[in-house]
């Protein structure tokens, strides 16, 4: 069965989805997205989203197409729709651009929004990734001051992300002005004699909804830990580094820029986490 997308108002074949190229999204990647996990056909922290969506759009100065209640109604029917093609664990992508005007770098008058989503399976890292861990590298993070606007001009994530997967890694983690910022498509955590360090959500990072659940286990678990900028030479000397997103979830970097990251496996506090998060996805995500 083919995938069905939703574009501006109505359900449709991917095939059959048309998009002018005088979209602002296509000239000038003005425009804002959300990816939601989707377990056992379960939106994951749907409000979280919206409310994420509300603050990009608000970054760029665009309306809100729609309201929350109508965005969950079509997220829904959208993964009702996509059963077939993509099971029961899905990843919603959603796209809000300034729509289609003659090319002009200001905003256009009384021009509506396209709205895209589409749903694809989920597919979290391989169990061979989660007990031996990832390979990352490093970059200079070049990326604009916006990093907390989820917008779609990714070019300086693509590049960056790009650079890890030449080197057979899996992330590229970002340092800007001797700090850690987060990575290319996810936030980054260090560990240090037990400590979990946590670098802040300002404008440096995008603020993830898996950064959020990592904190509120680790405060409902009493872990050590402190949110506070974090040098490029605590993440060098960590005894680990953890990466986190809506789809590679919590994932152990064990080796950085060709060196061993503390003893060279998942650490202990890795593990545990892991295995808080797992918990909780079976008893709280699957059950919505
Ligand atoms: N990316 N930082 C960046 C730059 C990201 O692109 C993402 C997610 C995150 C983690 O956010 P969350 O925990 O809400 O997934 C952090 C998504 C998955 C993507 O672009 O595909």
């Amino acid at each position: 069965m083919s995938d069905i997308v939703y574009l501006n108002g109505e359900f449709m074949p991917l095939e059959n989805a048309r998009i002018s190229p005088l979209d602002r999204g296509f000239v000038f990647g003005d425009g804002v997205y959300e990816v939601i996990p989707v377990y056992s056909r379960h939106p994951f922290r749907l409000a979280e989203h919206f409310a994420r969506l509300q603050n990009s759009l608000d970054g760029i100065r665009l309306a809100n197409p729609l309201s929350d209640s109508a965005w969950m109604k079509i997220t829904h029917d959208l993964i009702e729709r996509n059963i077939a093609s993509c099971g029961e664990d899905q990843s919603i992508y959603l796209q809000v651009t300034r729509g289609v005007a003659k090319r002009d770098h200001a905003f256009p008058k009384d021009v509506k929004q396209t709205v895209f989503m589409m749903a694809s399976p989920l597919t979290t890292p391989p169990k061979e990734q989660i007990d031996n861990g990832a390979r990352g590298i490093t970059a200079n993070d070049f990326r604009w001051l916006k990093c907390d606007v989820k917008s779609v001009a990714l070019l300086g994530n693509c590049l960056l992300r790009q650079l890890a997967v030449d080197a057979g890694a899996v992330e590229t983690i970002l340092f800007r002005d001797g700090k850690l910022t987060e990575a290319s498509a996810s936030n980054v955590f260090v560990v240090k004699k037990g400590v979990l360090l946590a670098p802040p959500k300002d404008n440096r990072v995008l603020p993830g909804i898996t950064y959020d659940v990592v904190m509120e286990i680790a405060q409902a678990r009493e872990f050590e830990y402190e949110v506070r900028d974090i040098s490029e030479a605590e993440v060098r000397n960590a005894d680990e580094i953890w990466v986190t997103s809506s789809t590679k979830e919590v994932l152990a970097i064990t080796n950085l820029d060709g060196k061993p990251v503390g003893s060279g496996h998942p650490g202990p506090v890795f593990r545990r986490m892991h295995a808080l998060y797992q918990e909780f996805k079976r008893d709280v995500m699957r059950k919505g």
